[in-house]
C-alpha cells in the first residue's frame, strides 16, 4: 500500500465514456441522475491529483492546470466540504490537480478530476470510504465522476431514493475481460460555451424530446448491460451509436438549441459507419457535450480506424486509448503538493 504523511494524498484517475448517456437529472442539490448510464474508462488520459489538509491555512488552495479559478475552487472547497463534514474537521486543504488532456472539451475532464479527488482526499482525512461510497461522493461533484471511480466497464445507478444512497456506479466488466479500444478524433482544443450541467437543466426544462429520451434509457440501460455481459460488440455499437444520438436529439431540440458538434465531427461520424457498414470493421461512434468523436473499436480494428479518422479534414490529432483502471492513490512524489500559502 501507498503511504503518504497524515493529511495528504495523491490519487490518479482517468476520464470515462458514457456509451449510456447521462442527460438530465432528478435532484439538483444531490446531483442524481434521472436516468443510468454505462460507460468504459479510459487509460490513456489521466487526471492526477494531489491534497493537503494543513491547519495552518486559512482557506482552501486550490490549482487546477497551473491556475487559480475562483469559480472552480469554490466547487470544489463545497465538494471537500461534504468530507470534511463527514469526517468532523474544518481543516482546509491544498489541492493541485493536472490533467494532460484538453479541459472542459468533451473529454470528461470532470469524471477523472471529481474521481482523484474524491480518492485522495479520503485517504488524506483517513475517511477509509469504501468503492461505492467514494463512488456516492464522487457524483456530487460530477455525475459522471461516479463512473471513474471503477475501471472497465462501469454502470451508473439513477436509484429511486430521494436521500440518493442507492445513486452510485458499480463495475460490469473489467478492462482485460474484453479489451476494447478507443480512437479518440480531438477536432478542437477549445472548451465548450455551455457546460454538461447547464446544458442538461436547459434541456430538461425546454426540449419537448426530454421525457422520451428519460424513458427510453432504462431500455438502453438493460441491452447494453446485456451485450457488455455476452461481449456482444454489434449489440453493444447499436445501442451506444443510438443513446448517443438521441442525446445529441435532446441537445438540439433544447430552446436554444445545443449544436456541440462541428463539420469534422459529423464527418468522423460518416467515415465510422462507412468504416462498420462498408469495411466491416468493428467500430461505432459516441460524442458528448463536445465536438469530439470517440470511436469504440474491437482490438483489431483501431490502427485502421485512427488512419482513417487522422485524415479528416479538421482533425486535429488522434488518439488511441485502452481501457484503464480505476480511480487509486499514487505516491506524492508524482505531483508536487504546493507547500505555501497561496500566493
Ligand atoms: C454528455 O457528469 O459532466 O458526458 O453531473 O452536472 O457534472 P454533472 O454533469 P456531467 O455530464 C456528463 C454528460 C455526458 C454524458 C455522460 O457522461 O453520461
Amino acid at each position: 500500500m501507498i503511504t503518504s504523511p497524515p493529511g495528504r494524498a495523491s490519487a490518479l484517475a482517468h476520464p470515462n465514456i458514457a456509451l449510456v448517456k447521462y442527460w438530465g437529472k432528478r435532484d439538483d442539490a444531490l446531483n442524481l441522475p434521472a436516468s443510468g448510464s454505462l460507460s468504459i474508462t479510459l487509460d490513456r488520459l489521466h487526471t492526477r491529483t494531489a491534497v493537503r489538509f494543513d491547519p495552518a491555512l486559512g482557506a482552501d488552495d486550490i490549482v487546477l492546470n497551473g491556475r487559480r479559478d475562483a469559480a472552480e475552487s469554490r466547487k470544489i472547497s463545497a465538494f471537500l466540504d461534504l468530507l470534511r463534514a463527514h469526517a468532523g474537521v474544518a481543516t482546509r486543504a491544498c489541492v493541485v490537480s493536472e490533467n494532460d488532456f484538453p479541459t472542459g472539451a468533451g473529454l470528461a475532464s470532470s469524471a477523472s478530476g471529481f474521481a482523484a479527488l474524491a480518492v485522495a482526499a479520503d485517504r488524506a482525512l483517513g475517511t477509509d470510504l469504501d468503492a461505492s461510497s467514494l463512488s456516492r461522493l464522487a457524483r456530487r461533484g460530477s455525475g459522471s465522476a461516479a463512473r471513474s471511480i471503477f475501471g472497465g466497464f462501469a454502470e451508473m445507478a439513477a436509484g429511486t431514493r430521494a436521500d440518493g444512497e442507492d445513486a452510485f456506479a458499480r463495475p460490469l466488466l473489467d478492462a482485460a475481460a474484453w479489451p476494447l479500444r478507443v480512437v479518440i478524433a480531438i477536432t478542437t482544443r477549445t472548451a465548450k460555451s455551455t457546460s454538461s450541467r447547464t446544458g442538461m437543466d436547459l434541456s430538461r426544462r425546454t426540449s419537448p424530446f426530454y421525457r422520451d429520451w428519460i424513458t427510453t434509457g432504462a431500455g438502453d440501460l438493460e441491452v447494453a448491460r446485456g451485450a457488455v455481459r455476452s461481449r456482444d460488440f454489434d449489440r453493444l455499437a447499436a445501442v451506444g451509436e443510438a443513446s448517443c444520438l438521441a442525446m445529441h436529439a435532446v441537445m438540439l431540440s433544447t430552446r436554444p438549441g445545443l449544436i456541440y458538434w462541428n463539420g469534422a465531427t459529423v464527418e468522423c461520424m460518416q467515415r465510422v459507419r462507412s468504416l462498420r457498414e462498408r469495411d466491416g470493421l468493428g467500430v461505432f461512434f459516441t460524442i458528448d457535450a463536445g465536438p469530439q468523436v470517440k470511436a469504440v473499436c474491437l482490438p483489431d480494428a483501431a490502427a485502421q480506424v485512427a488512419d482513417v479518422l487522422r485524415d479528416v479534414a479538421g482533425v486535429q490529432d488522434v488518439i488511441l486509448s485502452g481501457l484503464g483502471e480505476g480511480a487509486r492513490i499514487v505516491a506524492d512524489s508524482e505531483l508536487e503538493v504546493a507547500s505555501g500559502n497561496p500566493a
